[in-house]
């Protein structure tokens, strides 16, 4: 694999570099809202498969492509869902990929051979300058902008660490201020609409959208989640993702009383030389309030917005921390309402494997 010094770059000068080693045929790293992508030109099958190679991702797994915006995906899809356009009208740009049926004109390289496309236009502003700036309003397609098995990249840095000297540019565009990966939401399944994977858009929030349109649809996995015993039809989600080297436990409860209470039963049960725990402001500040803070490391979340997309947002930089910092017990707070905490969920039981303390008996993973 060609050796490369890699450079992360401000937006401002870095946006035209970008374009001109994208055209060449390499990949760019650049910010999105949800994580770090690993763009190449989606019409370029070799750049296309350089994605496969850098990130060491199994073939069988297709991505998405990025558009500057919803018109400029038409040309790539061959039958049109009455739900493509209030969907696109009212999400996009945000958080959403749609799964559509693929023209011809889609390499088999983006879509591992399948007959369906995912579509997303990213909110943003560095990802939006990207796209606009690319000729002929090619997109790029992209995937998390992290080596496989590791979790997805919510700054430049994680980026760096994972691929360093594999690709020329990063674009920093800061941290993502999601930090959950997109909606996937598949238009093509006659069984009805379904979510592949959760996101910061909620499946009550695509349900307003269509209500407001006056169309009829149902979800075919109803409910607000995937249920456990359900195969996820995204390719991707079979794989073991999102996890930090660090074992972790989810600390479950009602309330962030029980949820402490959970803490301190792990807390004492749990011998390691090296322990984190992560939760919201609120909890993180009842632990500092008790004798339960020795030898063990306190992740809080970033940014004063609403406390819980702090919490959610801030889940794989805190993983990706705790690496850095060697740690090999992490406990990670439950969330139990709000639009994100279905999908914040998603990804932290996905981590933890199985592993949950609760206030009451202990359940340990499997
Ligand atoms: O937020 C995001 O979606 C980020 C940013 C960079 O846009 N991208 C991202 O890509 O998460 P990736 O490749 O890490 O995850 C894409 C997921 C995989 O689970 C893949 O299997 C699924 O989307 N996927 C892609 N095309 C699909 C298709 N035609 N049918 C079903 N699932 C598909
Ligand atoms: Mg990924």
């Amino acid at each position: 694999m060609k050796q490369f010094d890699t450079q992360i770059l401000n937006p401002e000068d870095g946006i035209s570099l970008a374009v001109n080693a994208l055209l060449e045929g390499e990949l760019v790293a650049f910010p999105t809202e949800t994580v770090y992508g690993l763009g190449a030109i989606g019409l370029n099958p070799d750049a296309v498969a350089k994605i496969f190679r850098v990130k060491g991702r199994p073939q069988d797994n297709p991505l998405i492509l990025h558009f500057a915006e919803p018109a400029a995906m038409l040309p790539y899809i061959a039958e049109m869902s009455p739900y493509f356009e209030p969907l696109t009208n009212a999400l996009m740009p945000g958080p959403l990929t749609l799964i559509v049926q693929a023209t011809e004109s889609v390499p088999h390289e983006v879509t591992a051979g399948l007959k369906t496309l995912g579509v997303r236009c990213p909110q943003d502003a560095t990802a939006l300058a990207l796209l606009i700036a690319i000729p002929g309003g090619l997109p790029l397609a992209a995937p998390s902008a992290n080596l496989s098995g590791q979790p997805s990249p919510t700054i430049a840095q994680d980026v760096y660490e994972d691929l360093q000297g594999k690709i020329p540019y990063i674009l920093d565009g800061g941290a993502s201020r999601v930090g959950l990966e997109s909606t996937i939401l598949d238009l093509t399944d006659p069984m009805g609409l379904r979510i592949l994977r959760p996101g910061f858009i909620s499946e009550e929030l695509i349900a307003a959208v269509l209500d407001a349109a006056g169309l009829e649809y149902h979800f075919a996995n109803a409910g607000p989640s995937l249920k456990s015993t359900e195969t996820p039809k995204a390719p991707g989600m079979k794989y073991r993702h999102y996890a930090p080297k660090a074992r972790v436990t989810i600390l479950e409860g009602q309330s962030v009383e029980e949820r402490v209470e959970a803490f301190a039963r792990w807390y004492m049960a749990t011998e390691a030389e090296s322990k984190a725990v992560y939760g919201s402001l609120e909890f993180a500040q009842k632990i500092a309030s008790s004798d339960l803070q020795q030898d063990i490391t306190v992740f809080t979340p970033n940014g004063e917005e609403d406390p819980m997309l702090a919490q959610a947002a801030s889940l794989f930089r805190v993983f990706r921390e705790a690496d850095r910092k060697g740690i090999k017990e992490l406990a990670v707070e439950a969330m139990c309402e709000g639009s994100i905490a279905t999908a914040y969920m998603n990804r932290l039981r996905k981590a933890a494997d199985g592993s949950v303390q609760s206030s009451g008996a202990i359940s340990s993973g499997v």
